[in-house]
């Protein structure tokens, strides 16, 4: 190999480590925050994580995969609803901030199709879930979530008990289209959200963030009941798709149709017939928000012709014809009480912002992120100053700066903020690592980094303990056994010790009898989980679930990942020197090593399964798939291709070594047929894994 060649190798090693790493991170903030609802980074944050995993992938397109998560907008599918495929792409919009940024996007607008004479809808931006309405012969027969704006979940059922939503719709049946299509965007009432949450308080149950994730939340509940008991609301804001003759030619015309058939529409839009009007209105609304009885967002701008909309089209996801007006993110002034800092499972040291509560954004804030040490420091940030707190929207709170003026007089007080020289938890030394921006607990028995790592041990990309979230972690590790100068736990291995300590467990407040047994079976359960879980769960540097899998796949077994020599781990796809020698060194670590000895012990399963044991018939291949298909849907073949040792790639280069294409294969098709990429579909699939000898192929 030339130097070149091993410079671009470690190049493409040290991406790969960043992308398994940032999407691990990702899809668990995606879990905090539209699972629980409960978003533990900021919204700049997650951007940035997100940008920095696109940017890479622009950068090296072999690393992108279609479970990526640039690759869909927004959500994750939960596995026990349907998928539903949208016949027609549900959209996003760009944004404007300000009157100069609206009349850019209009002096375009009439650039392109050189018509002066747009006539243009206002309506409230709510802060809600977009959701999908079908309607067939006049009755409602299948409400969708966006999803990824081309595939949502059917949760038809939970639609169904929101009284906003017309089971019937108010004309004969002969009168409407045979089916179409209406969207809008489903809500929770500030009214509703306190009601709710006073529920818990009294419940003493912890308390939801924000209305919009708590709706979330609600839809996606697979329990119709508990949707029911939310109350949840709807606006619809667009006419779909129509089977037959459209009836009506501009979108005002539409919503008063449709508002006509009995669905709800907001009486708050209203029809313009200049863009200075519509920067007028919108500037308007920034004052008026809070009055409102929902959370609004900002203002969507229509261009109200149809023949309009469809000359200007759409560019990427959104359409030209409409553009969102967004309210700048509210700010309020208050004290900063402290900068406090919290411990993660690796040991990093995170500062954190604990403030006099104030109101702002429609919620009590009292704590909010201060992003990095950086930030701080950029903005010479410190405790007892006056900061500006901003919220926009759903997100968590953050410190945007302090106020300096606020200062005089008190300047002798307020010190310079510093990492702490020891864990604010358990009093470990604190290191910043060479080349690396992070400060470190380097006590590898600190509470707090045992706590997060159990929670993590249990999370859903691991090894999936339902019931053993944040609070019950850290009981567990903060909780000294009785009669014994040991915590019920000290290291990941005694979770499955657990099961044994059932009657002592039941002494601890707040643990119920059906709170632990249910927990019991859930552990019991986690011990089937296959060798790459495993390997994300014990906190491994560098390795997030690709690698793991990757790793699963190769080795089989965890005793031949233990014996594997540097070269051996090296030698695995898409695995360099730094992921090699941190697993290398993992497992050779005496601490490591026990905790693995231990967990087998348990009957925790050290196999990735028949078929990837015997080493993968599709290992080393990279393989995209496209389109829907008949036989099994994509998820699941694609599923299949790993669990065999095949790499699922999102694009189309040179490197693919075939592209399974079902209906509708489109793009990547095409570029498959340029490249000179073998297409095959997929009972071609089956037809040469049976030639592998694999036997659960579908006849
Ligand atoms: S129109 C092609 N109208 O905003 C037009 N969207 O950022 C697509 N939203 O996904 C959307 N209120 O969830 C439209 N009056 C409104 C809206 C609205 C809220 C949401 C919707 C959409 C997102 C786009």
């Amino acid at each position: 190999m030339t130097s070149d060649q091993v410079a671009e190798q470690r190049e493409l090693e040290a991406a790969r480590i960043r992308v398994d790493e940032l999407r691990t991170q990702i899809r668990y903030h995606d879990h905090r925050y539209y699972t629980l609802s409960q978003p533990e980074i900021g919204d700049t944050q997650y951007d940035l994580l997100l940008r920095e995993l696109r940017d890479l992938e622009a950068r090296f397109p072999d690393l992108v995969t279609p479970d990526s998560p640039t690759q869909r907008v927004s959500g994750e599918a939960t596995v026990e609803f349907t998928g539903v495929q949208h016949r027609e792409p549900m959209l996003s919009l760009g944004n404007v901030f300000n009157a100069d940024e609206l009349a850019a996007w209009y002096a375009r607008a009439v650039r392109r199709i050189e018509r002066e004479d747009l006539r243009f809808v206002c309506e409230p931006k709510i802060d809600g879930l977009a959701i999908s309405l079908v309607y067939e012969g006049g009755r409602f027969v299948q409400g969708a979530t966006r999803g990824d704006g081309f595939r949502g979940e059917d949760i038809t059922a939970n639609l169904r008990t929101l009284r906003a939503i017309p089971l019937v719709l108010n004309a004969p049946p002969e009168s409407l289209p045979r089916a179409f299509e209406v969207r809008g965007e489903v809500y929770m009432s500030k009214t509703e959200f306190e009601r709710l949450n006073e529920e818990r308080r009294l419940a003493g149950e912890q308390l939801y963030m924000n209305p919009r994730n708590t709706a979330a939340g609600s839809l996606r509940q697979l329990d119709p009941k508990i949707t029911a008991a939310r109350r949840l609301d709807l606006f619809i804001y667009q006419l779909g798709w129509v089977e037959g003759h459209r009836p009506v030619d501009a979108h005002s015309d539409a919503m008063s149709w449709l508002g006509g058939l009995g669905l709800p529409t907001n009486p708050l839009t209203q029809t313009f017939g200049s863009i200075e009007e519509v920067a007028g209105f919108c500037e308007g609304w920034v004052e008026q928000r809070d009055a409102l009885e929902y959370g609004i967002d900002g203002v969507v701008i229509k261009i109200d012709d149809y023949n309009a909309q469809r000359e200007l089209g759409v560019v990427g996801r959104e359409p030209r014809w409409a553009i969102a007006w967004k309210f700048p993110a509210e700010q309020a002034v208050t004290r900063l009480r402290q900068i406090e800092v919290s411990v993660g499972r690796t040991g990093v040291l995170t500062p954190f912002a604990a403030l006099e509560p104030v109101f702002v954004g429609g919620a009590n804030v009292s704590l909010a992120t201060l992003h990095n040490l950086d930030h701080i420091h950029e903005l010479d940030i410190r405790a007892g100053d006056d900061v500006i707190v901003q919220r926009a929207g759903d997100v968590i709170p953050q410190v945007v700066a302090p106020v300096l003026s606020r200062r005089e007089g008190r300047e002798a007080d307020l010190v310079p903020f510093e990492m702490p020289s020891t864990c604010p938890v358990c009093g470990g030394e604190v290191r910043r690592n060479e080349n690396e921006a992070a400060y470190y607990c380097m006590n590898r028995r600190c509470p707090a980094q045992l706590s997060r790592g159990v929670e993590h041990f249990a999370s859903r990309g691991a090894m999936d303990i339902e019931g053993f979230g944040e609070k019950m972690a850290f009981q567990l590790v903060d909780t000294l056994r009785p009669d014994s100068a040991l915590h019920y736990i000290e290291t990941l291995a005694d979770i499955y010790s657990l099961p044994a300590l059932r009657d002592e467990l039941l002494t601890i407040p707040r643990i119920g009898e059906k709170k632990l047994d249910a927990l019991f079976a859930n552990i019991e359960g986690s011990k089937q989980q296959p060798l790459s879980r495993l390997l994300v769960a014990i906190t491994i540097r560098h390795v997030g679930s690709e690698t793991a899998r990757a790793l699963a796949g190769h080795f089989g077994t965890m005793s031949a990942l233990r014996e594997a020599a540097l070269e051996d781990l090296q030698a695995v796809n898409d695995i360099g020197p730094i992921v090699a020698e941190s697993v290398y060194d993992f497992v050779r670590d005496s601490e490591n090593a026990a905790l693995l000895d231990r967990l087998a012990i348990a009957g925790v399963r050290m196999d990735e399964g028949r078929v990837a044991a015997r080493g993968g018939v599709l290992d080393g291949l990279s393989i995209v798939v496209t389109g829907s298909f008949a036989i099994r849907p994509r998820s699941e073949l694609e599923e299949l291709i790993k669990s065999l040792g095949g790499k699922v790639s999102g694009a189309v280069s040179k490197k693919t070594s075939f592209v399974v294409s079902g209906e509708g294969g489109g793009s990547k098709r095409d570029k498959a047929e340029t490249l000179g990429v073998e297409i095959i579909d997929e009972q071609e699939l089956f037809d040469r894994l049976r030639g592998f000898g694999w036997t659960d192929a579908p006849a």
